[in-house]
C-alpha cells in the first residue's frame, strides 16, 4: 500500500494521520466521565450517528448541524487539529473515533464515559470503502473489487482488520457505558434506535422533537447539508458529498460480489467471528 504508515499493526493513511498524534491520543488524552464517544470501523454509518446524536442534543433543531461541520461538532480523537480542539473543550464533549480497541485512549478504561459503537455488515462496509477509495485521494485507489476484498480480508486497509476491530470492541458489549448499534437496525427502525440512544444518554425527547431528529438525519437531508462535505475545510482533499452519501442501503454488496467472492468471505467470517452468537449480527 502506498501513502500509509503502520502503527502497532494498523495501517493509517499518511495524508490524514500522524504517528505521534495516534500515540498521544492513546497515552495522554484524558477522556472524562461526562464524555460520549462515537466509535466505528470506517463506513459503518459514523456520520449518520453523529448527525443523530447532535440533533438529539438540540432537540431536533437543525441550526447547529447546518452551520458547524461534523468534525467540529464531534471532533476526531486521532487527528491533530481535532485532538487539540478536544483538549481545550469544556463540559461534556462529543467525539468520534475509528481507533481499534488497543489504540484507544487508555484513560477511557478508567472512566465512566460512554461509547456508542456501530456495526455494519462487513460486506457493505467493504463495498462502501471500495467506492470511497476510488473517488478520493485520501487513500490509495483500489484497482479492482477483487483485490480490495483480498486486502480487506487481510486487514490491509485503513484502520486494519474489520474482524479484529469488531471482535475487540464487542468485548465491551455487556458494560453499562457501552451501547451497541447496527447500521441495519438504524435503517430498519430509525425511530426505535433514536429512542435507544436517548435512553442511553439520559435524554428525553417529545414526539415532535423526535420527528425533527428523524427528518434532519435522513439520507436526503444529510446529502443536502453542506456541513457534511469534507472538501469545505481541506482543499487538498477531494471527496464529494456524493461519495460520502453514496447509496445508504443495506445489502448493496449483493450487486457487486461474485458467488465465489461471497463464499470466500463467508468462510473467513465464520473463522474469524467464531464464538459470537450469529444473532448478534443483524444482517443476512
Ligand atoms: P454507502 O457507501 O453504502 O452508501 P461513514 O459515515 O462511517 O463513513 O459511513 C458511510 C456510509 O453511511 C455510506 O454508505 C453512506 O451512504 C451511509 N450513510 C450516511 N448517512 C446516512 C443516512 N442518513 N442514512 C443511511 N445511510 C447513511
Amino acid at each position: 500500500m502506498s501513502a500509509y504508515f503502520w502503527f502497532e499493526g494498523i495501517p493509517f493513511p499518511a495524508m490524514l494521520y500522524k504517528r505521534e498524534i495516534i500515540k498521544e491520543s492513546r497515552d495522554k488524552f484524558v477522556i472524562r466521565d461526562e464524555d460520549t464517544v462515537i466509535v466505528t470501523y470506517p463506513k459503518s454509518g459514523t456520520n449518520w450517528l453523529i448527525e443523530i446524536v447532535c440533533l438529539i442534543q438540540t432537540k431536533g433543531n437543525p441550526k447547529w448541524i447546518q452551520s458547524v461541520p461534523t468534525w467540529e461538532r464531534s471532533p476526531w480523537i486521532e487527528t491533530k487539529k481535532e485532538l487539540s480542539m478536544l483538549i481545550n473543550m469544556e463540559g461534556p464533549r462529543l467525539m468520534s473515533s475509528h481507533l481499534p480497541f488497543h489504540l484507544f485512549p487508555k484513560s477511557f478504561f478508567r472512566s465512566k464515559a460512554k461509547v456508542i459503537y456501530v456495526i455494519r455488515n462487513p460486506r457493505d462496509v467493504l463495498v462502501s470503502g471500495y467506492f470511497f477509495g476510488r473517488n478520493t485521494n485520501l487513500i490509495d485507489n483500489p484497482e479492482s473489487l477483487g483485490t480490495y476484498i483480498e486486502r480487506f480480508l487481510k486487514g490491509n486497509v485503513p484502520y486494519g482488520s474489520w474482524f479484529e476491530h469488531t471482535r475487540d470492541w464487542l468485548s465491551m458489549r455487556k458494560n453499562d457505558n457501552f451501547l451497541l448499534l447496527s447500521y441495519e437496525d438504524m435503517k430498519e427502525n430509525t425511530r426505535g434506535t433514536i429512542r435507544k440512544i436517548c435512553d442511553f444518554l439520559g435524554k428525553k425527547l417529545e414526539p415532535d422533537e423526535l420527528d425533527l431528529v428523524l427528518k434532519y438525519s435522513s439520507f436526503q437531508a444529510m446529502k443536502e447539508n453542506k456541513m457534511y462535505n469534507f472538501s469545505i475545510i481541506r482543499k487538498d482533499v477531494n471527496i464529494n458529498g456524493l461519495v460520502l452519501m453514496r447509496k445508504g442501503v443495506p445489502g448493496d454488496w449483493k450487486n457487486h460480489f461474485t458467488v465465489a467472492q461471497a463464499e470466500n468471505f463467508d468462510k473467513v467470517f465464520q473463522e474469524k467471528m467464531a464464538g459470537f452468537s450469529p444473532g448478534l449480527f443483524p444482517w443476512k
